[in-house]
C-alpha cells in the first residue's frame, strides 16, 4: 500500500538511499535536510511522488513548523524516519563537538519524535523510524557522545513503543541499528569492516519499515554481533 513517508535528514548517505528506495515502491516521499540544493536534486531526479522542506532538527520550533508545512505539501504523514545525525569520530574531540552530537542526535531526534508521537495520536495511526546505530551497545571511546546517544534513541523509543501498546491508536515503533555503512560520515574513517553500500542498508531499512519491525540489524548479520557484543562484561570495556 502507497503510503506519505517523511524522511528527516534525506540528503546524503542512508537517507537519501532510502528516498530513492522507498519511492521506487510507490510511496510518496517527504525529505528534509539543510542543503537545500541536494534536495532539490532529488525532487528533480524523482519527479513526482516527492516533497522537500528544509529543516535543521536543532532548532526545534522551526523544525516542527517546517514539519508540518512538510505535512501539507504531501497531504499527510504515515510515516516518519528519523534519520538526521552526526558523529565525530576520530575527529578532535571536547566540550563542542560533544554538545553538537546531544543537539542533533538527542535534542533534535527526541523533538521531533515527540511531536510525531502526538500528531499520529490525534489521527490514529503512523509509524515512527528511529535510526540507531550498533554503536549504540557499547561506549566507545573515539566518539563517546556518539553511542551515548544512539543508546539514548533506543531506550527512549523503547519507552514509546510501550506508549504506543497503551495507547488506543495504532501507532508502531522501529529502531533501525546499522552497523557501518558508507556514507559521508564514514568517508575515510579508518578500522571499519562490513562496509555496507548505501542500497543495501536502504533497501533492508525499507524491509524493516514494511514490516513494522520493533528492532532492525543491518545488514543483517550485525545481529549475531550485537549479541555477542552484550555477552562482554561491563568491566571487559572499562578496560579498551
Ligand atoms: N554510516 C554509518 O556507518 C552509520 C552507521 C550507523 C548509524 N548511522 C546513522 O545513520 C544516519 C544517517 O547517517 P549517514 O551515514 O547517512 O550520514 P550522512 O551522509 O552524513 O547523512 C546525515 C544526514 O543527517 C542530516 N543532518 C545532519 N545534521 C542535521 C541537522 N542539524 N538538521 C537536519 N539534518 C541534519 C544531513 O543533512 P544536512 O547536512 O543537509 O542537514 C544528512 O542528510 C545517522 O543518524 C547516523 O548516525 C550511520
Amino acid at each position: 500500500m502507497s503510503k506519505k513517508i517523511a524522511i528527516i535528514g534525506a540528503t546524503s548517505g542512508i537517507g537519501r538511499a532510502l528516498a530513492r528506495e522507498l519511492h521506487s515502491r510507490g510511496h510518496h516521499i517527504g525529505a528534509t535536510g539543510r542543503r537545500i540544493e541536494r534536495l532539490e536534486e532529488l525532487k528533480q531526479e524523482l519527479e513526482r511522488h516527492i516533497s522537500v522542506t528544509y529543516m535543521d532538527v536543532t532548532n526545534h520550533e522551526n523544525a516542527i513548523n517546517q514539519l508540518e508545512q512538510l505535512k501539507q505539501k504531501m497531504g499527510g504523514i504515515d510515516t516518519i524516519v528519523l534519520n538526521a545525525g552526526i558523529s565525530n569520530y576520530q575527529k578532535a574531540v571536547g566540550r563542542e563537538g560533544d554538545l553538537q552530537i546531544i543537539d542533533v542526535n538527542i535534542r533534535g531526534f527526541a523533538n521531533l519524535t515527540a511531536y510525531s508521537f502526538s500528531m499520529f495520536y490525534k489521527q490514529g495511526h503512523g509509524h515512527i523510524v528511529g535510526i540507531s546505530s550498533v554503536a549504540s551497545l557499547f561506549g566507545w571511546g573515539l566518539s563517546a557522545p556518539y553511542s551515548a546517544s544512539k543508546a539514548f534513541v533506543n531506550t527512549y523509543l523503547q519507552g514509546y513503543r510501550q506508549k504506543a501498546n497503551h495507547s488506543d491508536a495504532d501507532i508502531a515503533v522501529s529502531t533501525i541499528l546499522p552497523g557501518f555503512v558508507k556514507s559521508e560520515m564514514t568517508d575515510g574513517k579508518k578500522g571499519m569492516f562490513w562496509i555496507a553500500e548505501t542500497e543495501e542498508a536502504a533497501t533492508q531499512i525499507a524491509d524493516a519499515i514494511r514490516r513494522k519491525k520493533n528492532w532492525s540489524y543491518v545488514p543483517k548479520r550485525w545481529r549475531l554481533v550485537s549479541w555477542l557484543i552484550k555477552l562482554i562484561p561491563n568491566w571487559v570495556w572499562d578496560r579498551l
